[in-house]
């Protein structure tokens, strides 16, 4: 490991760590084992209309082992009663789930379901005619380590969250965020939504809890993570893990950080470490 820079509030613990996420989770596992309160993740879905053209194919032994040696690890990270929030969509949902179930137990996984777009619009916001049922939604599929001694907290309008989780934003509106801070639409395709993400690190989190989000992508979890922070004078800390497929690490995710840090007067930083190298 590393480290290639730090940035902005000196002293900050955020990590950003460029790797495969196999070698980042067990690297991690020596010093966050039972440590981490909240993981969300966004992995590729398995499908071939994604930017990224993850198949089966991709992976010697398939999509559910690949998921699985992760989420193994990852489990060994969550404190006793911490928590993973995993977005899917009905590709891979039952093998996820299966995965869920067996790391888990039944009892300790619940699907929430997040209505991603408009349904008369495209993702770039072009008016579609509609033939057919449109999509109009995702999962996010809730681990918990013990869920009857686990409690959440209430999202920002004072509720319990609920499991169809609307009203956080959509892929559109990811992109838009993107484009505001990067001035590029196009130079991510499957961001998600601040609002979403901080909302999930809100109701599940302590005031001092360290978020980790392995498919990091453009970095969602930490900008969501640091505005919290702000918005409630909490001290979390994030760990953010991608690899640098497409660039993505070096071109999207730290200068989102950078320009967030910098624009919202977030009063942090982070040290970005790579294993790649
Ligand atoms: C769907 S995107 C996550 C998007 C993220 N939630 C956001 O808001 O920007 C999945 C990301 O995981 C990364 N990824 C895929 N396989 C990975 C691996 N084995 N190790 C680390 N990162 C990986 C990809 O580069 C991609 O950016």
């Amino acid at each position: 490991m590393k480290t290639v820079e730090t940035f902005g509030k000196p002293g900050a613990k955020n990590l950003v760590i460029e790797a495969d996420n196999i070698d980042a989770l067990n690297y991690l596992n020596k010093e966050y084992s039972g440590k981490i309160d909240v993981i969300t993740i966004d992995p590729p879905y398995n499908t071939d209309i994604s930017y990224i053209g993850y198949k089966d194919s991709n992976y010697s032994e398939g999509w559910g082992k690949f998921m699985g040696d992760r989420l193994t690890l990852a489990k060994g990270l969550l404190s006793p009663t911490g928590v993973m929030f995993i977005n899917i969509d009905e590709n891979e949902l039952v093998c996820l789930l299966n995965i869920c179930y067996s790391l888990f137990g039944i009892s300790n996984v619940n699907v929430l379901v997040w209505p991603k777009v408009n349904p008369r619009f495209d993702q770039n916001r072009v008016e579609k005619p509609i033939f057919n049922i449109r999509s109009t939604h995702e999962f996010i599929v809730l681990c918990y380590n013990d869920k009857p001694n686990t409690h959440f907290g209430n999202t920002i309008d004072g509720k319990p969250m609920e499991s169809i989780v609307a009203g956080y934003g959509t892929t559109s509106s990811a992109k838009d965020e993107i484009c505001e801070l990067l001035g590029d639409r196009k130079c991510f395709s499957t961001p998600k939504p601040v609002a979403l993400v901080r909302e999930m690190i809100r109701v599940a989190s302590k005031k001092n809890s360290i978020i980790l989000d392995f498919f990091a992508g453009s970095g969602t979890a930490g900008h969501a993570t640091m505005a919290l922070n702000k918005e409630d004078g909490g001290n979390r800390r994030f760990i953010l893990v991608t690899n640098n497929e497409s660039d993505i690490c070096r071109k999207v995710t730290i200068p989102r950080l950078k320009v967030a840090i910098e624009r919202e007067d977030l009063d942090s930083g982070f040290v970005f470490m790579t294993m790649l190298d």
